[in-house]
């Protein structure tokens, strides 16, 4: 189960607020996360909650606000520019929801994986060989010479994916990765990123609108208004998992670090709760009625 030793991204108190001509939009508002090392997390939301803006926290292309953010060993408020390079380089890879972005057109399949590696500077032989590996992980080592545009949109994101784990970071970051994939080429691309996670051990986060996906990894902390709101969990065995199964779900409500929950305002329209509430203890149970 899961101990204080295996935190390995902690987000707390996070804000960030995008600063447009004489306009403020406040995309994250004081969220909290927390994912051990090893897991496999969707998070969810409506457009527009702020999810993208979180996934660009994480991979170190934008700065937040105010708020503390640590990934493994590193403090995302306080890296240097050196450190934003290695973080990249390094810690986190990255796959877009739009398949063209994430693979250069001219190059091969295998091109496109060896890349971050040239980048970093492993030397030609390794390069090659665990190119070839990361294509075999992902189930297109037949076609390694192929360039993206004679590969299907999911071949194309399975060869992301790959791109993705080339210089072996401990974190993989997928924003809509489905996005653009029809419902069954989209849950062979969860099911590939269930068994890197099993097989490799990448912590990864997936980044959804689609409530569906939420229901084929472990754990899924839905976003609203720039705040983690709810979170759903599940035992499943990585079988179970494949198979999509979504039995035995159960959703929590999220407490922030200032004791704060976010009541669903069907329940608050239920009983007519506007401003205040009265709260008590009750055989064990916290209750909330109307102070209006
Ligand atoms: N670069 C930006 N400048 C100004 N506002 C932005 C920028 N990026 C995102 N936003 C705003 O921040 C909010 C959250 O956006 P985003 O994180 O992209 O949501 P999601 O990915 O959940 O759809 C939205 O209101 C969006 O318009
Ligand atoms: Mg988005």
């Amino acid at each position: 189960m899961t101990t204080k030793s295996s935190i390995y991204i902690e987000c707390s108190g996070l804000f960030k607020i995008y600063k447009a001509a004489d306009l403020e939009v406040v995309a994250l508002r004081g969220l909290e996360l927390t994912v051990n090392r090893g897991e496999i997390i969707a998070i969810v939301g409506a457009s527009g909650s702020g999810k993208s803006t979180l996934l660009n926290i994480l991979a170190g292309y934008d700065a937040p606000s105010a708020g503390t953010i640590k990934v493994g060993n590193y403090d995302l408020l306080q890296m240097t520019n050196r450190e934003v390079v290695e973080y990249r380089r390094h810690e986190v890879g990255f796959i877009w929801q739009e398949t063209s972005r994430n693979l250069f057109p001219y190059l091969s399949a295998l091109e496109n994986v060896e890349l971050p590696m040239v980048i970093s500077g492993a030397p030609g032989p390794e390069r090659r060989k665990r190119a070839l590996e990361l294509l075999d992980v992902v189930g297109l080592a037949g076609r390694a010479g192929h360039k993206p545009g004679q590969l299907s949109g999911g071949e194309q994101q399975r060869v992301a994916i790959a791109v993705g784990l080339s210089n072996e970071p401990p974190l993989l970051l997928a924003d809509e990765p489905t996005g653009e994939l029809d419902d069954e080429t989209g849950v062979e691309v969860l099911a590939l990123l269930n068994k890197v996670n099993v097989d490799l051990g990448t912590t990864i986060i997936i980044v959804t609108h689609d409530p569906a996906i939420a229901t084929s990894v472990g754990r899924a902390v839905a976003i609203r208004d720039g705040k983690t709101s709810t979170e759903t969990t599940r035992e499943v065995s990585f079988e179970r998992r494949l198979g999509g199964d979504a039995t035995g779900t159960e959703e929590f409500l999220l407490v922030d670090s200032a004791g704060s929950v976010q009541i669903p305002r069907e329940m608050l329209d239920e009983l007519r709760i506007n401003r205040r509430v009265r709260v008590g203890v009750k055989d064990g149970k916290v209750t909330l009625e109307s102070g209006d």
